[in-house]
């Protein structure tokens, strides 16, 4: 490859970050105002990120709906989390979910508001009172149902306001990594003009998010490739839990839009086809507003007892007909729209036909409470990769454990991207020199990607990505079996066999869309292969990852978070570290492991 044939721009910031959903833009804007020269860099437009599409609201403690204490909100996500949440994590997200939302609504979040004007707050699955003992929760503080829309302009419009610099329809390629493991910068594609761009930086941040695209059904954008998490698995470094996917229950049948939490939140239920609200009978406690593994594993097995609906007895009905059209308008229209248009359905009058909906990966880049990589192999959470942070769902820290509360993603993204800017401020002083790049650097990214442009084989991207989709969707779903998870793991060593008769037809530089789409194919592939590594080496049910072979959590064997590798051939290495059971201070009491029921 001649890497000449590129037109190369070099740049140097204190700080890189890669994405700019609700994770990159809060930490984009903590760094520009702690002075920290910051270029953020998105491929698409920042307020196009998947954020935007987050509906019903972010959780805190803030009481202003019924009494609250942000302990049992950490106690409901640590037993969310099936006991696989590092709870020293859990226990500064919940405590920092106060003050880092009412910083939102400071910065101008147009939150919904009660009679009082306060932030209004409606209960979420699994979000309850007095440990678990009290009635639900009413926790999560909403705009509408449109609630990461509201945040993420906000962010943005805040990153605008601190002088953070902005490359826009850049594509992220690999990071730049020296001689001694240390991350110095990362290599980008400009879309629009086809020129390629090297970061220099202290830090580089990955907020790129979930890999939800592996899968033929999800709830998330067509861009949610994970495309940061399969750089670092490019790097020799590893990914943990990946293994943890989260299936929302109501995703629209068909289309797989999002239909919000929020609604079971406001009254809404479920039926199956004989009319029956079956959530009773699997969670008699909180029912609907169980967590969202439950719900969802309940939905799939009305559906193979024959009762499910429509006429190939194949979803499931989500009602709120019986709610007030006013309170419907009022605090769900964003969903009565996407009901009309993906279901053809008027949501006033009709149920809404759902199936459980890939959503969110629990899985991600290993890091410290403060965005820091961990370092594989590390003994103590303070040592570090070198120059490498993660925030949003492209980390793992873990405060979701083995499954994620609706409306902790929201609190997730503001609590470690400001906790990343805080913590890139201690880590970088404005202006810090920085060792000069190997003159070769970012050439092993080049090459990788010339090799994609040019790709001269029979097999269209689009064709290989339907099979990696259709076997994500089918091999590694809400119900697994050791047996079912091997076939499809074949299917993918099958597809990683074909990587070198890949056909892209378009060599241009300047939106090409079919080599953006393969080398997030190639992204896509690799979070997929080491998933489901990771599931079928885990053998116990925990959370999302529920196998019918090995039908219990098996605390005394696997309560340990995965580490897993993904080597050059397509195979991959596992290793483990322990989940932190302690909390960070004691002004809460750890949560001993116990049975999950709701
Ligand atoms: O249902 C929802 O509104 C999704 C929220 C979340 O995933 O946190």
């Amino acid at each position: 490859m001649n890497t000449d044939a590129y037109e190369i721009i070099d740049h140097t910031y204190d700080v890189v970050v890669l994405g700019a959903g609700g994770a990159g833009l809060r930490a984009t804007f903590g760094m520009a105002l702690k002075g920290l020269r910051t270029a953020c860099i998105s491929k698409v437009f920042p307020t196009r990120s998947h954020t935007v599409a987050a509906q019903g609201g972010i959780s805190a403690a803030l009481a202003n709906m019924s009494e609250d204490d942000w302990r049992w909100h950490f106690y409901d996500t640590v037993k969310g989390a099936d006991w696989l949440g590092d709870q020293d994590a859990i226990e500064y997200m919940c405590r920092e979910a106060i003050p880092a939302v009412l910083e939102l609504e400071h910065y101008g979040v147009p939150f919904s508001r009660t009679e009082k004007g306060e932030i209004y707050q409606r209960p979420f699955g699994g979000m309850t009172t007095q440990y678990g003992e009290g009635p639900p929760a009413q926790r999560t503080a909403a705009a509408a149902d449109r609630t990461g829309h509201a945040i993420l302009h906000t962010l943005y419009q805040q990153s605008l306001k601190h002088d953070a610099e902005f490359f826009i329809e850049y594509m992220g390629l690999d990071l730049i990594m020296d001689d001694d493991g240390v991350c110095r910068g990362i290599m980008a594609w400009n879309l629009d003009d086809g020129t390629m761009h090297r970061f220099r930086a202290n830090q580089v941040v990955i907020a790129t998010g979930g890999y939800g695209r592996a899968y033929f059904s999800c709830t998330g954008a067509h861009t949610q490739t994970g495309d940061g998490s399969a750089m670092v698995l490019r790097a020799g470094l590893p990914l943990e839990d990946m293994e943890f996917i989260q299936f929302h229950p109501t995703g629209i049948y068909g289309a797989g839009c999002l239909i919000t939490e929020g609604v079971r939140g406001e009254g809404g239920y479920l039926t199956n086809s004989e009319g029956e609200r079956f959530m009773e009978r699997f969670a008699p406690s909180a029912k609907d507003l169980a967590s969202r593994d439950v719900v969802s594993r309940a939905m799939t097995m009305e559906i193979r007892d024959g009762r499910g609906v429509g006429a190939n007895g194949d979803h499931i009905h989500l009602h709120i007909e019986h709610l007030d059209a006013d309170i419907i308008n009022q605090r769900l229209p964003g969903i009565s729209e996407t009901a009309r248009i993906f279901a053809g359905v008027d949501v006033t009058k009709e149920a809404i036909p759902v199936i459980p909906t890939v959503h969110y990966n629990m899985g991600g880049i290993p890091t410290t409470y403060q965005g820091e990589m961990v370092k594989p192999g590390a003994s103590s959470p303070e040592q570090v990769q070198p120059g490498l942070m993660a925030i949003g769902e492209a980390a793992c820290v873990s405060v979701h454990g083995a499954n994620r509360l609706g409306s902790n993603s929201l609190l997730d993204l503001v609590v470690f991207g400001r906790a990343a800017g805080d913590r890139a401020a201690e880590l970088v002083t404005p202006g810090q020199k920085q060792p000069e790049l190997p003159a070769n650097a970012g050439e092993e990214a080049l090459a990788r990607f010339d090799a994609r442009r040019f790709s001269k084989g029979s097999t269209p991207t689009s064709e290989l990505r339907a099979e990696m989709q259709a076997t994500m969707q089918a091999h590694c779903a809400v119900f697994r079996t050791g047996e079912l998870m091997q076939e499809g793991r074949d299917r993918l060593t099958s597809l990683w066999s074909k990587n070198d008769d890949i056909k892209v037809s378009d060599t241009s530089l300047i939106w090409n869309s079919d080599l953006a789409e393969t080398l997030e194919y190639d992204n896509l592939l690799a979070q997929s292969v080491v998933s489901l590594d990771s599931a079928i080496n885990r053998k116990e049910s925990r959370g999302g990852h529920a196998r019918e072979d090995f039908p219990d959590r098996d605390d005394e064997n696997w309560m340990k978070h995965t580490y897993v590798w993904l080597n050059e051939d397509g195979t991959s290495r596992i290793d483990y570290r322990p989940v932190h059971t302690e909390t960070m201070t004691d002004d809460v009491k750890a949560v001993p492991p116990k049975a999950r029921v709701y």
